[in-house]
Order: structure tokens, then sequence, then C-alpha cells
């Protein structure tokens, strides 16, 4: 069937002079009001500017920026202090223990990064209704959070050059510090949409207990105040346009066609010969079907997300199967994109953190970790 709402994902602007809208631009080169290539070259920002914008230069020689300063090279390069040389009466290092810390360093400046690009993201879907010229930018940014975090996902395999020998050689002297005590990880989580409830607490600690220092409590304590990412993409989605038609009535149509798929299934099931494969696929079809009356169920669907086995409400659910469904069609794209790359996210962190928990089984067994979990079977617990 066709889906009369396609077109519009939120409400057109009302604003009508609004030269930058793209749906002032047609495929021929004309624009309902001006001509095109004035319209192309003002959205450039060119136009009222020199051709050649000037190269800005600070007026002083001692401030002339070079690639040392402006990176702040010398505060980064020299921020590699390897405990096992302090440690040791000959001052000889542990070779690996540089690696050690220049990964850590990277994982964290990429954390910055993910964390800025999500702020950008919320504070853009923190408005009553969505800007659909700025589709473009959460798509991009947020696939730029999947490439990084696909690189944070092999970079822990060079951290697996260093063998668990090499790591015992200098591992007592970073006790008592702990991955435990990444702040920008507590607020990736927490800013992504991580709740309370979900988190597996280790030693009946809160998270917030292994942070002492106040400017972190309260970095925290704001990503947990503020909309997480999660409570904004489900605002937007009760918002998907046409879940309210009852002409279209996407829903009954969505539950009419869940129960000629569950039936097709289970005449399947009863033709299949072997006994034992029957009874498999008939239980396969009931666990399908009570999946399916759980989500049509509005009270029981809440009370899953009560219990947090559930996360967003069945209106969002509602509309990410609309913008799936109908996909193709041209503003659906973007909105389908976006959903399709926050799963990419989930299941990455996911990937990360078996990555993890790998590398953690072959670097220390079933020992303690340094922050005082179980380690091993703490972290196996967050991989859920
Ligand atoms: C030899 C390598 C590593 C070992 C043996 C190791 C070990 C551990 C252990 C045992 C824990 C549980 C907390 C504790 O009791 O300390 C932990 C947590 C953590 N580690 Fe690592 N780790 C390693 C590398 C890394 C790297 C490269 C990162 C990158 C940032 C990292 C980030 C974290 C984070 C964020 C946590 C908290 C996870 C959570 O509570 O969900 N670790 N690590």
């Amino acid at each position: 069937m066709t889906c009369p709402y396609a077109r519009f994902l939120e409400p057109e602007p009302t604003n009508e002079s609004n030269s930058t809208s793209s749906s002032n631009l047609t495929v021929n080169g004309t624009t309902g009001s001006s001509d095109a290539l004035t319209e192309i070259i003002s959205m450039t920002g060119f136009a009222n500017r020199p051709a050649k914008p000037e190269l800005k230069r600070l007026p002083s020689s001692d401030e002339l920026v070079t690639y040392n300063n402006y990176l702040r090279l010398h505060t980064i390069l020299d921020s590699q202090i390897l405990m096992s040389a302090k440690h040791d009466i000959n001052k000889t290092a542990v070779h690996d223990e540089h690696l050690f810390i220049i990964i850590h360093q990277t994982f964290e400046l990429w954390f910055k990064q993910i964390i800025y690009e999500i702020d950008s993201i919320r504070e853009i879907f923190d408005k009553e209704k969505v800007d659909e010229s700025q589709m473009f930018v959460i798509v991009n940014r947020l696939n730029r959070c999947v490439q990084i975090w696909r690189l944070l996902v092999d970079q822990i395999g060079i951290l697996e050059t260093m063998t668990p020998l090499d790591f015992m050689e200098f591992r007592s002297y970073l006790s008592p510090a702990s991955g435990f005590q990444s702040l920008q990880f507590r607020l990736i989580e927490n800013k992504f949409g991580l709740t309370d409830k979900s988190r597996i607490q280790h030693n009946a600690t809160h998270y917030m207990n292994t942070f002492p220092n106040e400017h972190d409590r309260n970095e925290l304590q704001n990503s947990v105040e503020t909309p997480t990412l999660l409570q904004l993409i489900e605002r937007w989605l009760e918002r998907t346009p046409g879940l309210d038609d009852t002409t279209f009535n996407f829903w009954e149509r969505f539950k009419t066609s869940v129960g000629e798929y569950l039936n097709f299934l289970k005449t399947n099931a009863e033709d299949e010969p072997n006994p034992t494969a029957k009874d498999a696929s008939l239980e396969d079809v009931k666990k399908t079907a009570d999946t399916f009356r759980s989500l049509f169920d509005e009270k029981f669907h809440n009370q899953l997300v009560q219990r947090g086995e559930r996360r967003i409400s069945q209106r969002a659910i509602q509309g990410a199967l609309m913008i799936s469904l109908y996909r193709e069609q041209p503003r659906f794209q973007q909105p389908y994109q976006i959903i399709s790359l926050l799963m990419d996210i989930d299941a990455l962190i996911t990937k990360w953190r078996y990555g993890h928990l790998i590398l953690v089984q072959r670097q220390i067994g079933n020992k303690q970790g340094t922050g005082g979990s179980a380690g091993y079977s703490y972290l196996r617990s967050t991989c859920r």
C-alpha cells in the first residue's frame, strides 16, 4: 500500500520566505520565488562576500599560529609518563606501558569527539519540531559517530599485541586507577540514554561514588537531568505524521498484516512432516505471536517499559515501524537512515564491550579489576 504521509515527516515550515528551504527548489532548475542560480549562490554564503575570503592572521608574530601550538602538541606529547620508569630504581621503563597509555589517551580523545557530536545532535532534536533541513546534519554526524566507534572497536586489537606477561610487569603500579573512573565513558552512556535501572552495579556501589570531584559529579548529574538522545528520538518518532490519521489507519493495517503473517507461519509449521521439527516451529510461532501481542497491548507494553525491558513508548515504536516500512519514500529516507545509524551505534558499543571483555580475559584472566570489581564476570554482565 502507498503511504500518503510519506511526503510529510514533520509539518512543512510555515515561513514561506525561508529561501534556503529545499522545498522551494525544483528539479528543472527553477524555484517558486527566485532564480535557482541566485538561490544556490546565496546558499553557499558567498553572495555578499568577496570571491576570495581574506586569510586572517593574528597581528603579532609571537602569536603566529603554528602546527605545534595550534594542536597544543607539547601538552599532548608530554603526557605519557610511565609509572614503571618512576618505580624502577634503575629508571627502566616497561616498553609496553607506553602503548597502554597512548591507547587510553586516544580512546579518551575519541570519547570527547563522540560527546561533542551527540551534544550537537541532542540540541537539534530538542525542539518541538525538528527542522527538516537539519536532517542531513544529523545523519552526517551520526554516521561520524558510527565510524569512530568502528575505529574504537578495531583499536582494541592494537592493545592485544601486548602479552599478559608484559602487562604484569607494570599492572600493579596502576592500581587503584581503573576504567571505572572514565568520566567521559559514563557521560556517553548517560547521554545516549542508559538509565540507572539498566546499569549493572558492582559491589552495590553507585557509579557516581567513583567520582569524588565536584565538577565531575555536576557533569554527570547534568547528563542525567537533560533529555537523553533516546528520549529525544522517542519524542520525534511519536510525532511521525500519519500516525493519527483514521482514514489511513497505519496501526490497524499493521496489525492485520501481522495477523496474516502469523497465520501463514502457523500453516507452514502445521504442514511440517517431522513431529520434532513441527513442535519446534509451532513453539517459534507462539513466541513470535506473544511478542507482537505484548506490543499491541499498550498496557502490557507500558509495564515492560516500566521494568526497563522496552525502552520507548508504543507510539514511538509505531513511528519507527512506519518509517521503516515506507523507507523508500523520499521524506522517510533520512529518518530511516537515522534509525539505522542509531542501531549501528548500539551494536558497535556492544561490540566494544565484548572486545574489551575478551581483552581483559586474555590479560588478567579471572583476577579482580584494579577498580575493585570482579573483573571479567562483572564486565560480562555489562554486555547484555
Ligand atoms: C590491558 C587492558 C585492559 C584491562 C586488563 C582492563 C581491565 C578492566 C577491568 C577489570 C574493568 C572493570 C573495572 C575494574 O574493576 O577495574 C575495566 C573497566 C573499564 N575499562 Fe578496561 N581494561 C583494559 C583496557 C581498557 C581500555 C583500552 C579502555 C579504553 C578506554 C578501557 C576502558 C574501560 C572502561 C570504560 C571500563 C568501565 C566499563 C563499565 O563499567 O561498563 N579499558 N577494565
